[in-house]
């Protein structure tokens, strides 16, 4: 392993030239616009991972965006990983809320800025990396490895269950890798055991066929917007209670033990508030900040459109409202019975005065897993080497819907290990990625695949 952290230390400037030109390629797989730049991501990961050494190198076509497949396979009787991440990225808008061009990466106090830097080119980045250094050192790898990144991750991962569900032999493996979500905090690496699912809907009203004088109207018809903004408050009480009914039928309660384990944790709320710059915060009466996040569901609104919104006043009547509005989902809540819970409970509360029409968009499973296992320990042990401190144990408020897939379809254990940091700026302006943590990051993923060998 010396060798191979040395090949690392000494190549460490080359692979962040090497990072920007791979966050350069806006592959945000939302707008259509940017297909051909998503296919060409595709096309440049295939070659990082060909000139990594690995094996196999493909695209494989998907009803949307291309996967990448890599593999090598060289180590018989070893265990088998399978690394998963997603080289697509969310779109930048704001964009003029960047300090740097988001598709031009910069490096600033040791931090590189650019769209995909944490989420999640540069945590994959870092693991063919750390392959690259074992093939170059040493010929071979201690375990055997299939690359898997995906390129629809931040649309839903819509295609990936049916991907995986008709792949099974190419994605065979012992544990799935998986590098996209933040540490605990600077300094303090962790190791996540709990996701969030999804389920998103758009809402849209339409009161009248077209806009209307609100003098010559206002009175005789209902407003859309008003409407909109009456059903959405009905969706919580004030204690954030969500009030869809059997909404919580399924929501596991957190154990007394976990709590407590939670309560040890190097948490400061004053601190956190600060950073988001929120007066006050605020969740579900009778949970902490970190259960909040990690281990309770929210209904939360991502976008509202209606009306006049331009300088000066307009007397209107909008004709249309539109929410864009989704819950975050805790074990053993499911997409499907939260659908229609949802669906059920906004026909109930919307008037007849408007016509509302709901659509489903994408969604994903909750995930949770015990993290008393070989590998685990494995990846502590990794994480360790590379950060110098033990991982703590965590779990995270976002969603990686595939996870769950993978327990479920291949019944293989994930070890999620991250070293994004909670102030990344993911899906915001300002995106980063600690350098230092980047290069720690190829010595615990290196060291990983050492210790992973070596599993009781
Ligand atoms: N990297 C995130 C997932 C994540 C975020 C994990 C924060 C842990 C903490 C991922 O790229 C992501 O953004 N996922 C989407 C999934 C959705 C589109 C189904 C999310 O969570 O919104
Ligand atoms: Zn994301």
């Amino acid at each position: 392993m010396d060798q191979t952290v040395d090949f690392i230390n000494v190549n460490r400037d080359r692979y962040v030239e090497e990072l920007k030109a791979y966050l350069a390629i806006p592959s945000i797989s939302a707008l259509p616009e940017h297909a051909g730049d998503v296919r060409r991501c595709a096309e440049w990961t295939a070659e990082a991972l060909r000139g990594a050494g690995l094996q196999n190198v493909r695209l494989i076509e998907t009803p949307g965006n291309p996967v990448v497949y890599g593999d090598w396979l060289g180590a018989p009787g070893a265990p088998t990983v399978l690394f998963y991440g997603h080289y697509d990225v969310q779109p930048v808008d704001p964009v003029e809320l960047w300090t740097s061009p988001p598709f031009e990466a910069t490096v600033r106090d040791g931090e590189i800025y650019a769209r995909g830097a944490a989420d999640d080119k540069g945590q994959v980045f870092m693991h063919i990396k750390a392959v690259e250094a074992h093939l170059k050192q040493t010929g071979k790898l201690p375990i055997n490895i299939r690359f898997f990144i995906e390129g629809e991750e931040e649309v839903g991962s819509v295609h990936l269950d049916e991907f995986v569900r008709t792949h099974k032999a190419d994605l065979a493996a012992d544990v799935v890798v998986i590098s996209d979500s933040p540490m605990f905090d600077r300094g303090i690496p962790s190791i996540c055991y709990g996701l969030r699912g999804l389920a998103y809907f758009q809402i849209d009203l339409r009161g009248t066929k077209s806009d209307l004088h609100s003098g010559s109207f206002g009175g005789a018809v209902a407003n859309p917007a008003f409407v909109l903004a009456q059903i959405l408050n009905q969706m919580k009480d004030r204690s954030g209670r969500i009030r869809i009914p059997g909404f919580y039928d399924d929501v596991r309660e957190l154990s007394e033990a976990e709590r407590a384990e939670w309560k040890k944790l190097p948490f400061n709320e004053t601190r956190y508030r600060k950073e988001l710059g929120a007066p006050k915060l605020f969740g579900e009466t009778g949970y902490s900040t970190l259960e909040r996040v990690w281990a309770r569901p929210t209904f939360e609104v991502n976008g509202l459109l209606s009306g006049f919104t331009g300088d000066g006043a307009k007397t209107v009547l909008p004709a249309t409202a539109m929410a864009k509005v989704s819950m975050r989902l805790v074990p053993d809540q499911q997409p499907e019975k939260i659908a229609e819970l949802f669906e059920a409970y906004l026909n109930d509360v919307c008037p007849k005065t408007v016509e509302l029409t709901v659509t489903r968009m994408h969604g994903g499973k909750p995930w949770m897993t015990e993290f008393d296992n070989k590998f685990v320990r494995a990846a502590g042990r990794a994480i360790e080497r590379g950060f110098g401190k033990a991982p703590v144990f965590n779990r995270e408020g976002g969603s990686i819907p595939v996870v769950s897939t993978f327990q479920e379809e291949l019944g293989v254990p994930s070890v999620l290990f991250g070293v994004g940091l909670p102030d990344e700026n993911a899906h915001a302006p300002d995106e980063k990625l600690d350098l230092g943590n980047f290069h720690n990051g190829i010595i615990a993923a290196a060291y990983l695949y050492a210790e992973l060998a070596v599993v009781e």
